[in-house]
């Protein structure tokens, strides 16, 4: 049964392939003309982030592009991107990237915008009003950062995620365009498409859930199982690289809105403390994080093994033989994963990882905000349960 609940999405999204030359009509919409791009190293020097570049010079846009974001977004980057902000005069933010550059733009629009450190503006509901204009075209597919009300941007010199959560934080439009996805690395492709597929069950199974989220991460899974394959053998696909950008955003949009659980506790204290890309966290944690909840959400979980098991499978087996059918189908998606593009499937397969840190690993999953929505309370001992079987 689910308890009353708000759903809210005000990021207008246009998807489709060539829909990145509808920019300057949204620039124009958005009463901008100078525009800030937000985006790192690595798209430039990939050169990704071109047929942005073409476009906004072919219609005589002025534009300034920033590109130093480190690989976790820092709050520097945000204070060194607000002064090249305001120096260029820009009126329009357009983030290029993926979950970094995305949140590192959000944090700056707030930087922009509104007066003083950004320190001020973190936690829930901290901005007293909208934001200036901005667009989030993204480069992967698998936060969905495109289309939440959230935005995590490290402070390495205090060591600590500074974390905003407010509906003025949203992007006024996300471009999904397969032409900024097609050259993505087959590894970054899946271990981010786990990243979404973590965000959909969880999403799914969490005690926040509610009937559109539930929904659309239903759908964003049906996706992500059916296109995820294509890509790997045919990795220019736009029908199917189109479909995983989509997937992503319908779960950023299923997850800002119930959230997460379980394994992002545990891929949050890897990832920020091992220096562990999320989507690979997500992805070595999820299946060990079903079987744990098991129990607890197996009508959920029975609803879900409709989309991986085969009619056969799913019609000759009661709920608890599919359930574990499911779990199955994750450990060997994993499996081709790593074989067909060497994403790492163990928790042992890490090198800066040790079983000496479990403990401390531990006890981090134990204060992340996720674990308050995950179906029951682990107890570290449960965690560390979870980092044996994954090792
Ligand atoms: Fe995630």
């Amino acid at each position: 049964m689910f308890n009353n609940y708000e759903f809210y999405s005000a990021v207008r999204i246009i998807s489709g392939l060539d829909t990145l030359s509808k920019l300057p009509e949204l620039i124009q919409k958005l009463s901008a003309s100078k525009v800030f791009i937000m985006t790192d190293k690595g798209i430039t020097k990939a050169k990704v982030h071109l047929p942005v570049i073409e476009i906004l010079e072919a219609n005589q846009i002025p534009f300034f592009v920033f590109d130093d974001i480190p690989a976790d977004g820092s709050v520097n980057s945000v204070y060194q991107a607000a002064d090249q902000f305001f120096y260029s005069e820009s009126d329009i933010i357009i983030a290029i990237g993926g979950g970094s550059v995305i949140d590192t733009s959000k944090a700056l629009n707030i930087s922009v915008t509104l007066t003083g450190k950004l320190e001020k503006y973190m936690g829930v509901n901290n901005l007293p009003h909208r934001l200036k204009p901005s667009i989030i075209i993204p480069t992967t597919s698998g936060t969905g950062s495109e289309v939440t009300a959230i935005a995590v941007v490290a402070d390495n010199d205090k060591k600590i995620k500074l974390i905003f959560n407010s509906p003025y934080i949203m992007a006024d439009y996300a471009v999904l365009d397969p032409k900024m996805t097609q050259n993505l690395p087959l590894y970054i492709t899946a271990m981010t498409a786990m990243d979404a597929l973590t965000h959909c069950i969880e999403s799914y199974t969490c005690n926040s859930r509610n009937p559109i989220s539930s929904e659309l991460a239903f759908s964003a899974i049906k996706k992500i199982i059916t296109h995820l394959p294509i890509v790997l053998d045919e990795p220019q696909n736009f029908n199917s690289r189109l479909a995983l950008a989509e997937a992503s955003t319908m779960a950023g949009m299923a997850f800002s809105n119930s959230m997460v659980g379980l394994t992002h506790s545990i891929a949050h204290a890897l990832g920020i403390n091992f220096a562990v890309p999320h989507g690979l966290c997500c992805s070595i944690f999820l299946p060990y994080v079903i079987e744990y909840n098991k129990e607890y959400i197996l009508e959920e979980l029975n609803e879900l093994s409709l989309l991986f098991l085969t009619e056969s499978e799913y019609q000759l087996n009661d709920k608890n033989t599919r359930v574990n059918l499911f779990i199955e189908k994750i450990y060997h998606l994993k499996e081709i994963l790593e074989r067909k593009t060497q994403l790492p499937s163990r928790l042992g397969m890490l090198s800066n990882v040790s079983v000496k840190d479990f403990e401390y690993i531990a006890n981090k999953a134990l204060i992340d905000g996720s674990i308050i929505f995950n179906p029951i309370k682990p107890s570290k001992k449960e965690i560390i349960n979870i980092l044996e079987k994954a090792w």
